[in-house]
């Protein structure tokens, strides 16, 4: 009898045909299992998961899944899993790593960019009919050559980031666990910080890229933007809950910091109010990883993982086994 796997969204990209060739395979619909009862119910009827970062993957789910063997989350991250309770299990956590870096950092460096030149208000203004003709003070905004990138994780896609950032003229300096040897950031000049409140003193631009992790929630809080300068930007690409928004929404408001970039929001599908009427916030609906190209690389991840692990094949030598 063929494996049942259970894939919880539409996904894209060739290798989808060949896990549908392999096993019996359910498409859940759009938002269907961002829910955690509906997941736990249906899941005991499963070989496999491939899950969306939307889908709480939590102890009780994976309990129930009696046959399950392997979840593959579709998304870098997958603070949505509840990874020692897979572990206690022994259920394998997939993840789909490399694949989305550029993606990711293009998405960043625009954020980046649109909230330093004021790129949503000038455009709304236009758009508004009050354009009226080049006005020598209108929409001043950062520019980057010589202003300070400071960069919260400096994994795969914060190097990604620190590269775009470098080519525009800004230094880079990071916060990560620990530092990295010189070779791995090679041209990149970055300096290291020992602490974080250093790091949004100093910086102009702070980027975060790094997991949600108990240790990261709400990392950016009001002491933290009550340190960053009042013309610093803060961009976030990595998961909402790394900022508390509403004392963010509140620091906009206020004038308290020059603006934000974010993909990524606390209560995703909700955005915060106050965040939705902020003056100088550029924000995108998580669509980090959203290129034609990454998503069809994601879906090969996470099928070739499922493959063979269903089949019993010794992990490849790829580095998405979470667990
Ligand atoms: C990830 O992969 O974790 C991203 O947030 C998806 O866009």
């Amino acid at each position: 009898m063929a494996k049942k796997v259970l894939l919880t969204d539409d996904i894209t990209g060739d290798a989808l045909d060949t896990l549908k060739n392999e096993f019996e395979v359910t498409v859940g619909s759009p938002g269907y299992y961002n829910n955690e009862d509906r997941l736990a119910e249906d899941i005991a009827y499963y070989d496999a998961l491939l899950s969306m970062l939307t889908n709480p993957v939590s102890e009780r789910v994976l309990k129930n899944g009696e046959n399950l063997k392997v979840v593959a989350n579709y998304a870098v991250g997958y603070d949505n899993i509840d990874v020692h309770a897979a572990q206690k299990l022994g259920i394998k956590v997939c993840n789909t790593p490399g694949v989305l870096t550029e993606a990711t950092a293009d998405l960043a460096m625009a954020l980046l960019l649109s909230t330093a030149r004021n790129l949503p208000q000038s455009e709304h203004y236009l758009r508004q009919g009050h354009f009226i003709g080049w006005e020598p003070k209108g929409f001043l905004g950062l520019e980057l050559r010589d202003a300070t990138l400071g960069i919260i994780g400096m994994g795969r896609i914060g190097q990604a980031m620190a590269r775009r950032a470098k080519g525009f003229g800004m230094h880079i300096c990071y916060h990560n666990r620990n530092p990295l040897p010189p070779e791995q950031l090679t041209g990149l000049e970055a300096e290291y910080v020992d602490h974080v409140n250093t790091l949004a003193e100093r910086a102009d631009v702070l980027s975060l890229h790094c997991p949600l992790t108990p240790q990261t929630r709400h990392l950016i809080d009001q002491n933290m933007l009550d340190r960053m300068p009042g013309h610093a930007l803060l961009i976030n690409t990595a998961r909402g809950p790394v900022v508390d928004e509403q004392a963010l929404a509140q620091a906009l408001h206020e004038g308290d910091i020059g603006g934000a970039g974010l993909d990524v929001f606390e209560q995703e599908p909700q955005v915060h109010p106050d965040l939705l009427s902020a003056p100088n916030c550029t924000m995108a609906p998580h669509i980090g990883s959203a290129t034609h190209r990454t998503r069809k690389q994601m879906t090969h991840l996470a099928v070739t993982a499922i493959i063979d692990i269903l089949q019993g094949k010794t992990r490849p030598q790829t580095d998405n086994l979470v667990v």
